[in-house]
């Protein structure tokens, strides 16, 4: 039988300037989910990618002297390279600048018009040149663009329309046969509210005052208006309206669309509308996430208070910065990036939790055992609850994480984590170690803990590529492959009988903040 898939995507992002840790986030938080559900055993494919028109960055270039497709390629190289620095496993990396998305967007949008669903009219409306986003007179606030509060243009121009407005009556059905369709709840209401309500308006799809988008093939002075070129990505990578669209017929429906929530009212009803009318079936789940803010604000690269990933990950290391984007943040919500916050969780997570509990561990079996995980074992007080909460553990991390709770699943995890630091007061390994008769009993101690921080290492894989390939080096587990798969993090008792420790590196140093905070200020 052909394995179940798992198609997830994120945003296609404006290579109009260099993304930011909440561009990150978003490609983090789906990197999780896909490795998450490739150690479930699903076919995944996970796409990200670019979307390269639009008259912002047509200008962008313009005011740098440079052709467009020469712009975007230099900034697209350095979002792959970001991309490979934080270890993301896209299967897919779609630009809209490639030829075959070009074709088959041309294809979408002559289907729509053959079929009526597109026609040519007159255009009149507010453009905010930012957002890349029309809006009508009674959706301005105080004259000026509802999302960024900036100026807008009145642009009068020969359009094609998309009729949206035929859809309402569909999307609301859709939405009430799928109470899951858009998540969180909260969000749906507002789309329903604010937009489905006061009745949907036809879309303007083309443009003819700037020229870097993809033409109209029956109409050349139009160019298709970004929204509809971009959301077709998440089909046209899969090679819809190609000649080989083996790999849509494959994923598609996706399972999962990513962002935040500026973008999904282009998400839950655009798209949805466009699906509709080419009779495709709809993605399974939309889930808008909450910002990453500074000072108050939203990051954003117009406003230039951005944080830069590079630079953290270059400090921090890479396990570091992708622990906190998914710990400190409950998912769905906005969250305040600070450095303090991220200096504070790297220390009580990951130096002195996570951190001792190995160099504890490792230094302890080396000491008393010369690095031999003990065969000999006697159980004693206090073991039951530390086996009983990592046997509830894979269970409690797989249905927090179905649920996209990236954030608890790491806190449960780090329940066990403090758990069996605390097991080590209790048991007071150095005291047995000075007794000879209690050598058992040590024993059993020393692989109770190493036996948790398998575990623990298998289920943290999802979240941290780096870290748990350190510890199962530490523990010499990492060429045992039956003590490190997903499913043998289920199975208590799995660590091999003979394996012996190799004492590493501290594998996430304790840093200074006031230091911290003084180079990282230098650094931005
Ligand atoms: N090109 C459109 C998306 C088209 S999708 C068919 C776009 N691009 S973008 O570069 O502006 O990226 C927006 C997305 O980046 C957000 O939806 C979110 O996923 C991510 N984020 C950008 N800034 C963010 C924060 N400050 N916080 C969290 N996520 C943020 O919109």
């Amino acid at each position: 039988m052909s394995k179940k898939t798992y198609y997830i995507t994120t945003p296609i992002y404006y290579p109009s300037g260099k993304l930011h840790i909440g561009h990150s986030y978003t490609t983090v938080v789906a990197d999780a989910m896909a490795r998450y559900k490739r150690f479930k055993g699903f076919d995944v494919c996970f796409l990200t990618g670019t979307d390269e028109h639009g008259q912002k960055i047509q200008r962008r270039a313009e005011e740098q002297g440079v052709p467009p497709q020469e712009f975007v390629d230099e900034i697209v190289d350095g979002i792959k390279e970001l991309w490979d620095l934080m270890k993301i496993t896209n299967d897919r990396f779609i630009r809209t600048t490639d030829a075959s998305h070009k074709l088959s967007v041309q294809r979408i949008f002559k289907k729509l018009y053959d079929q009526g669903d597109i026609y040519k009219s007159e255009y009149e409306g507010w453009y905010c040149t930012p957002c890349e986003s029309f809006w009508t007179k009674t959706q301005l606030k105080d004259g000026k663009c509802p999302d960024c509060s900036r100026e807008v243009e009145l642009t009068r121009e020969e359009s094609y329309f998309f009729k949206l407005s035929n859809y309402s009556d569909r999307l609301m059905a859709h939405y009430t046969a799928n109470p899951e369709f858009l998540l969180p709840v909260s969000r749906l209401n507002e789309m329903i509210n604010n937009f489905i309500k006061p009745g949907l308006e036809d879309l303007a799809v083309s443009r003819s005052s700037f020229e870097w988008g993809v033409p109209v093939d029956f109409d050349p002075g139009h160019i298709i208006y970004v929204w509809i070129d971009a959301l077709s990505n998440y089909i046209t990578a899969l090679g819809y309206a190609s000649d080989d669209d083996s790999a849509f017929q494959r994923y598609w429906p996706a399972d999962l669309h990513l962002m935040s929530k500026e973008i999904v009212r282009f998400h839950t009803i655009i798209w949805p509308a466009i699906l509709m009318a080419l009779g495709e079936e709809l993605p399974k789940q939309v889930f808008a996430h909450g910002w990453l803010l500074l000072e108050g604000g939203k990051m954003s690269k117009s406003k230039g208070n951005v944080v830069d990933p590079v630079i953290l990950v270059n400090r921090y290391g890479l396990d570091s910065i992708r622990y906190f984007l998914l710990r400190e943040v409950p998912f769905g919500s906005d969250g305040v990036f600070t450095n303090e916050a991220l200096i504070a969780r790297i220390n009580s997570d990951l130096a002195n939790d996570l951190g001792n509990l190995v160099s504890r561990t490792i230094a302890m079996i080396d000491k008393y055992f010369e690095g031999v995980i003990p065969s000999e074992r006697k159980a004693g007080e206090f073991d039951d609850d530390l086996i009983d909460l990592c046997a509830a553990l894979p269970k409690k991390v797989e249905d927090l994480l179905d649920k996209l709770l990236f954030n608890i699943a790491l806190t449960e995890i780090w329940k066990v984590i403090s758990r069996a630091n605390k097991y080590i007061d209790e048991t007071m390994p150095w005291v047995l170690a000075k007794d000879e008769e209690q050598k058992a009993r040590l024993g059993m101690v020393m692989f109770n803990l190493a036996e948790t921080l398998r575990i623990v290492s298998i289920l943290i894989q999802p979240f941290m590529p780096e870290t748990p390939g350190k510890i199962q080096t530490q523990l010499g587990i990492i060429n045992s492959p039956e003590a490190t798969t997903w499913e043998s993090a289920s199975v208590w008792g799995s660590l091999p009988i003979d394996s012996k420790v190799c004492k590493g590196d501290i594998i996430f140093p304790r840093l200074d903040l006031a230091k911290e905070l003084e180079a990282l200020e230098a650094l931005n």
